[in-house]
């Protein structure tokens, strides 16, 4: 039977506006936006809920989990019960006196580094010097650091450099990705690039994929980028995990509210968690694949 883990997006609150991202949107396009943060609660209703297909590898992330008052609780928590999680942080926030807790119940740490000189990078993100000095921080202390770097068109043609700048800070795992962005609304997006870009885009990011085994995800970026085929491995979204949001809230993708299968706050997590299976079930890679998103594989 297959396993499924969540996504646990423990708050919406965030300490940059990374300009691709849609927290970025939300934090500022609503003037009402108050930051909520996930109770323990609610993990521990998904966890002890007896649900057969619950997977063990849950991943945290955000907004930025490290703005969450009670982290420390929920990352300890989820270890103790066999689901050591991964964790998604722009880094910012950690303070070294967890850096313990990230070794010991963590398995891995994924952030995002979008360029290697500071003022590109922090164009499209914020606070590189903090990330670099705690990613530093980090593998020295052998925690396992996985980097990925969001493609926009104010980066895509230093991809070369990026590798070798933090191939040299010796990460655990790179992944480059094209920034998800509508259409209609983008301006940051390199899905428009004419071919001739994409090509050499795709022939300077070959290293990355030999170095860490991402060729097949560069040939569905390359499927992407070009109007090429749809994969035939399905997006790991709604078929291998799904998102707990900080209210309670199940979806099997972020970006599939209309599949929402309901709130562990409010109904039995059992029930709730097994149409999530059922809604996951019904996602087909063309509906999504080259709108907005590029799918997810593991
Ligand atoms: C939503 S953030 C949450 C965790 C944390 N705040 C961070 O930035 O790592 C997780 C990751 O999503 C990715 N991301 C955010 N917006 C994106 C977009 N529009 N397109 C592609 N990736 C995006 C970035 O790589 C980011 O690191
Ligand atoms: S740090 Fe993460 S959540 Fe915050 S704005 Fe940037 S990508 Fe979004
Ligand atoms: S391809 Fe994108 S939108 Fe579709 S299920 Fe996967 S992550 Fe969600």
């Amino acid at each position: 039977m297959t396993e499924f883990s969540p996504l646990i997006e423990v708050t919406p609150e965030c300490n940059l506006r990374c300009s691709y991202c849609y927290y970025t949107d939300q934090m500022d396009e609503f003037p009402d936006f108050q930051p909520e943060y996930i109770d323990l609660d609610v993990i521990e209703a998904v966890y002890e809920s007896g649900w057969s297909q619950l997977g063990d590898r849950p991943s945290i992330t955000g907004g930025e989990p490290f703005l969450h008052p009670d982290i420390e609780a929920i990352i300890r928590y989820l270890d103790a019960q066999g689901a050591t999680p991964v964790v998604n942080s722009n880094l910012i926030p950690i303070r070294e006196d967890q850096y313990g807790l990230l070794e010991d119940h963590v398995a891995q740490v994924n952030t995002s580094i979008d360029h290697v000189h500071a003022e590109q990078h922090d164009g499209q993100r914020g606070g590189f010097g903090a990330v670099i000095d705690t990613l530093e921080d980090l593998v020295d202390r052998d925690v396992d650091v996985r980097v990925t770097c969001v493609l926009t068109q104010n980066n895509y043609e230093d991809v070369g450099e990026i590798f070798d700048t933090l191939l040299e800070l010796d990460v655990d795992g790179m992944f480059f990705q094209p920034a998800y962005i509508p259409h209609d609304d983008g301006d940051l997006a390199i899905t428009d690039l004419p071919d001739a870009e994409t090509h050499e885009l795709l022939d300077a990011l070959e290293p990355w994929a030999q170095e860490f085994d991402c060729q097949r995800n560069l040939e569905i970026m390359a499927d992407s980028l070009l109007d090429g085929g749809i994969p035939e491995e399905r997006c790991v979204m709604g078929e291998s995990r799904f998102v707990l949001y900080h209210d309670g809230r199940v979806q099997p993708c972020f970006d599939r509210p209309d599949l929402a299968a309901g709130n562990v706050t409010d109904h039995p997590p059992r029930k709730v968690l097994d149409r999530v299976v059922d809604r996951g079930a019904t996602i087909r890679n063309e509906e999504c694949f080259n709108a907005s998103c590029v799918c997810f594989f593991e």
